[in-house]
């Protein structure tokens, strides 16, 4: 029971995290200053606060099951760490294009959305399939 609560909070704090991340990376693709200032608000109150709520939570899964001898887990973590990374790139993005007050971004600002899907469905297959 405790094990799926937490495996249900896990979840949870990972739609509001990846909901926030989409977010950012939609609003950089057209960015306007307006948007984007109540954004880098609502990430420092919530996105980053349910990333590390989901990650707490996935480490406390993964002592109450067991799973850290499993080696699916350690490539999942690895993957964790890119997406992570991601987020803090696409914050770092969000600030320079306030601070600029241009709304421009660079091409860069579009792998953001497909990198983010690449990684999240290799968590998923990896945490569903357990090779
Ligand atoms: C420190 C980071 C993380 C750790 C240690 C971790 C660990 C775990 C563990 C141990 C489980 C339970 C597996 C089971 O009961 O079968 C789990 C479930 C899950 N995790 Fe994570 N996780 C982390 C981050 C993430 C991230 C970033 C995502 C997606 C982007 C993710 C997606 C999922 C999903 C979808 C499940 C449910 C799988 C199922 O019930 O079949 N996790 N996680």
């Amino acid at each position: 029971m405790l094990y799926d609560l937490t495996k249900a909070a896990h979840l949870i704090s990972l739609f509001v995290w990846i909901g926030g991340m989409v977010a950012v990376a939609v609003a950089l693709r057209n960015p306007n200053v307006i948007h984007l200032k109540p954004l880098k608000a609502y990430d420092q109150a919530v996105t980053t606060p349910a990333m590390i709520l989901a990650l707490l939570f996935g480490i406390l899964l993964g002592v109450q099951g067991g799973w850290f001898t499993s080696s699916w887990l350690g490539m999942k973590i690895l993957l964790v760490l890119g997406l992570s990374g991601l987020h803090g790139a696409l914050v770092g993005k969000l600030r320079r294009a306030i601070w600029e007050s241009s709304g421009e971004v660079n091409s860069g600002g579009r792998v953001f959305l497909p990198a983010g899907l690449v990684l999240l469905t290799l968590i998923v297959l990896l945490v569903t399939i357990k090779p």
